[in-house]
């Protein structure tokens, strides 16, 4: 880390954050040396055991666990948020037949906010959050209400068929499933093995610390703009490759190099730096990701009901390739979250596109645990960090009619 003299004092220049805590937080603890991951201090694995989706979606915000009456008030609560305004819906008609389903998705939860302008403090021109607790808490059950639907939209849109009401009577996750209607069929019931992996996927992608979409969703809220926005630019910042979008990466990468005898090659050219081994590699987990090992669980359960997926061989010939090769292993390189959640959900049947989606529905959660978190700090502030100038100095300026 260098510092940097200026005229205003010293400056710390870290480009990437790589060494920089912009917060104080209590959502989730990550050990990167020792693969330990925490929400309020639970330990993930506890959490896949004995939790669900919607409890977990509830202690990453309020902090604690909800007793029998909390937990079922907010589910319900949840699921009469589930549906969309009628042009809510319209709009998304409105996108080309072949639009990425987290276009779709960045683009319609921005929308949100015109349809729920009492949301927006900048209208009021102050953290109007931190004054008013229901109307903050409003905001979560609807946000993590309208997101399955919103998602189910963009894929029955990207298919070319009629989309699906919500079912409030249905679990958050066998809802989510219905609404896709993979099958295509009247009274189609997901099995409950799809709609339980789905849901431990869903704990396991619901937070993560300050991960590239989290700082952006803290980013974005700082300026007190309505939640709505900041999670779509939070949405925006994870369906990048590097992030959220490394689930799609993975199975691209998998279906490029395509059989096992093709490994060498592919890691050769990783080697010379012409490709990246997607779904490989984190900033902050050097030894293992605790994530990869749970998602590979789930994948078991999965294939029992679905069938192996066939690019599995590749990617376990893959994963062995790079483990046992200096280059990763110099470089502490080790399967992250996203290198079989991809195998996942191509087994159960959804499209390729429409996996960073998967991930953003419940890292929603996350991202409104650190919002909840940062408006209920007197002491917020806009996030508006420095830059080291390396531009010209004042010059004067030359008309057009003086230059060459
Ligand atoms: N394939 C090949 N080489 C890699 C990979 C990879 N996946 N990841 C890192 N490296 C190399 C880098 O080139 C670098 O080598 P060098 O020191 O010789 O220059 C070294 O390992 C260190 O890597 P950095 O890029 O400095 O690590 P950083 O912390 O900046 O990046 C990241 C982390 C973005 C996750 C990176 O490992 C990566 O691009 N992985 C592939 C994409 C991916 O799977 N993203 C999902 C991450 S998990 C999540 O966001 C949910």
């Amino acid at each position: 880390m260098n510092g940097e003299g200026c005229a205003e004092g010293l400056r710390v220049y870290d480009p990437a954050f790589l060494n920089t805590a912009v917060v104080k937080s209590q959502v989730s603890y990550v050990d990167g040396e020792r693969g330990i991951l925490l929400y309020r201090g639970y330990r993930i694995e506890d959490l896949l055991k004995h939790s669900n989706y919607l409890e977990v979606a509830y202690l990453l915000i309020y902090g604690e666990l909800p007793d029998k009456l909390q937990a079922a008030g907010w589910e319900k609560q949840i699921m009469t948020h589930t549906y969309l305004h009628v042009k809510v819906n319209d709009l998304m008609k409105s996108f080309n037949y072949d639009a990425h389903p987290m276009g779709m998705f960045i683009s319609s939860i921005a929308a949100l906010s015109t349809f729920h302008p009492e949301a927006n403090p900048s209208l009021a021109g102050a953290n109007i959050f931190l004054q008013d607790v229901k109307l903050c808490n409003k905001q979560f059950k609807r946000i993590i209400g309208k997101a399955t639907t919103l998602a189910a939209n963009a894929y029955r849109h990207r298919i070319g068929r009629e989309f699906n009401s919500p079912q409030n009577g249905l679990g958050y996750t066998e809802n989510f499933l219905c609404m896709l209607d993979c099958l295509g069929e009247a009274d189609y019931r997901p099995h409950p093995v799809l709609v339980d992996a789905l849901d431990k996927l869903f704990i396991i992608h619901a937070e993560h610390e300050m991960n590239c979409s989290t700082t952006a969703m803290r980013l974005i809220g700082s300026s007190l703009v309505d939640p709505y926005s900041a999670i779509s630019g939070a949405a925006a910042a994870l369906y990048g490759p590097l992030h959220g979008g490394a689930n799609e990466a993975v199975v691209h990468m998998l279906e490029e190099i395509g059989s096992v005898e093709n490994i060498p090659d592919f890691i050769a050219q990783v080697k010379n730096r012409e490709k990246k081994l997607m779904g490989f590699g984190h900033r902050v987990y050097k030894n293992f990701d605790p994530r990869a090992s749970l998602v590979r669980d789930v994948l078991y359960k999965v294939f029992e009901v679905c069938g192996q997926e066939p690019l599995m061989k590749v990617a376990v010939a893959l994963e062995q390739a790079a483990l046992n090769d200096d280059y990763f292993v110099s470089r502490r390189l080790y399967p992250n979250v996203d290198f079989y959640s991809g195998l996942i959900y191509k087994a159960m049947g959804f499209p390729t596109d429409f996996f960073p989606l998967l991930f953003a529905i419940p890292r929603i959660s996350g991202w409104l645990a650190h919002w909840n978190e940062m408006l209920a700090d007197p002491d917020l502030k806009i996030w508006r960090p420095r830059q080291v100038y390396t531009g010209e100095a004042a010059r004067p300026f030359v008309p057009m009619s003086e230059r060459p």
